[in-house]
């Protein structure tokens, strides 16, 4: 699949705007705060209806405007789909896809995958888990509509159960309603910790290889889901933490706690690698990420490279690079030095400045 065109209204910082996508590789580089991260963003919602950094629609939308319009012409087997989207400041956006209007965000699955890759995904093993639960979150919404709807009611659940938990110590007759989000909960939190042990399973036949190939057969990589409930069932460990939850009045375990574990040659890199080791092993795991996405989707996706390619040396730049060649990328960067030395080829140029935007070759 690829993406053959964006136009934006009123969009962060482009009033208008109106880009043709090169099939293969597409660079849009200028200086900082010039507005290319917004372009990746705007592709990224148009397929996933949310922004990567997690903004919500009202703040997307130009300061001082009422509303915002995007639209993406995607192409998958040789049709063309048109996704429109219109960001409102106060009441959730509305989609057409061809013109028919959609209602969930599910309903875009399939027409367009992206993989998103910023210089936060080589922090992925450094920083806490709550990064690693987003890469998985992130992946298996556009994967699987269950796992999307299964997670959103989690999410809800969650945040009702902590709310009452805090109500509690007013009104102690709530404690009945307590089973009946323990129940419900258990019930989306069990199909969440299933799907991701599952995702885990099919990036670990995947990263093994990539990675030992990246560290030029010196590491050996492997993954594992760490889940918070340890071997009890979710139903049995919300039980157990019933005294607990109450006191400190929030949720102690769930997959809303759970972790990634990364080991290479039996050492936790998470705690004990170096940091070369742990940036090598997450341009692994988005490298990884892109190969199981083109097998499960039997398509590929669209790469959005934000300002990846500076935070490499030579050797991994040149990695991702041939690693990427048959997919639509769209890379920014502050300038076009990376790939003054290598062959990659680029197939289109645009320069980013100030929320408008120049072809240049
Ligand atoms: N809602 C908005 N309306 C207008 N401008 C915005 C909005 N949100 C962000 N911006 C502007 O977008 C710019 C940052 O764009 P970004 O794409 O992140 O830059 P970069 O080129 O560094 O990737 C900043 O100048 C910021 O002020
Ligand atoms: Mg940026």
């Amino acid at each position: 699949m690829i993406i053959k065109s964006l136009k934006l209204k009123n969009y962060r910082n482009y009033e208008l705007l109106d880009l043709n996508f090169d099939p293969k590789t597409n660079i849009l580089y200028g200086d900082n705060a010039q507005g290319k991260t917004n372009i990746l963003e705007a592709l990224y919602l148009s397929g996933t209806t949310k922004s990567h950094r997690g903004t919500k629609d009202r703040d997307l939308i130009q300061f001082g405007c009422g509303e915002s319009h995007l639209e993406t012409i995607a192409n998958k087997h040789g049709v063309d789909y048109k996704i429109d989207m219109h960001l409102k400041k106060n009441s959730p956006k509305g989609i057409a896809v061809n013109k028919i209007p959609i209602r969930r965000a599910g309903e875009l699955f399939g027409i367009v995958h992206f993989v998103f890759f910023s210089p936060e995904d080589l922090n992925v093993i450094k920083d806490g888990p709550a990064g690693r639960r987003r890469f998985i979150d992130f992946e298996l919404s556009q994967l699987d509509k269950v796992y999307l709807s299964n997670l959103s009611n989690y999410n809800r659940i969650i945040n009702q159960r902590n709310s009452l938990l805090k109500e509690l110590s007013f009104q102690k007759n709530l404690i009945d309603t307590l089973d009946i989000w323990d129940m419900q909960l258990a019930e989306y939190g069990t199909k969440i910790i299933e799907r991701r042990k599952e995702f885990i399973k099919q990036v670990n036949e995947i990263i093994s290889n990539i990675h030992y190939k990246l560290t030029g057969g010196k590491e050996r990589i492997a993954l594992s889901y760490e889940a918070s409930i340890g071997n009890m069932t979710l139903e049995e460990c919300l039980r157990k933490n019933r005294e607990k939850d109450m006191k400190f009045k929030s949720t102690s375990a769930g997959p809303h706690r759970d972790d990634l574990c990364f080991r290479v040659d039996n050492l936790d890199i998470r705690k004990f690698g170096s940091q070369g080791q742990q940036r090598t092993a997450a341009l692994s795991l988005k490298l990884s990420e892109i190969e199981l996405v083109k097998v499960l989707i039997r398509d590929t996706p669209v790469l959005l490279l934000d300002d990846v390619l500076s935070e490499l040396d030579k050797h991994r730049q040149n990695y991702l690079l041939d690693s990427i060649h048959d997919i639509q990328t769209v890379i920014t960067c502050t300038g076009l030095d990376e790939f003054v030395n290598h062959r990659f080829s680029i197939n289109k140029i645009f320069h980013v400045k100030n929320g408008s935007i120049a072809r240049e070759n």
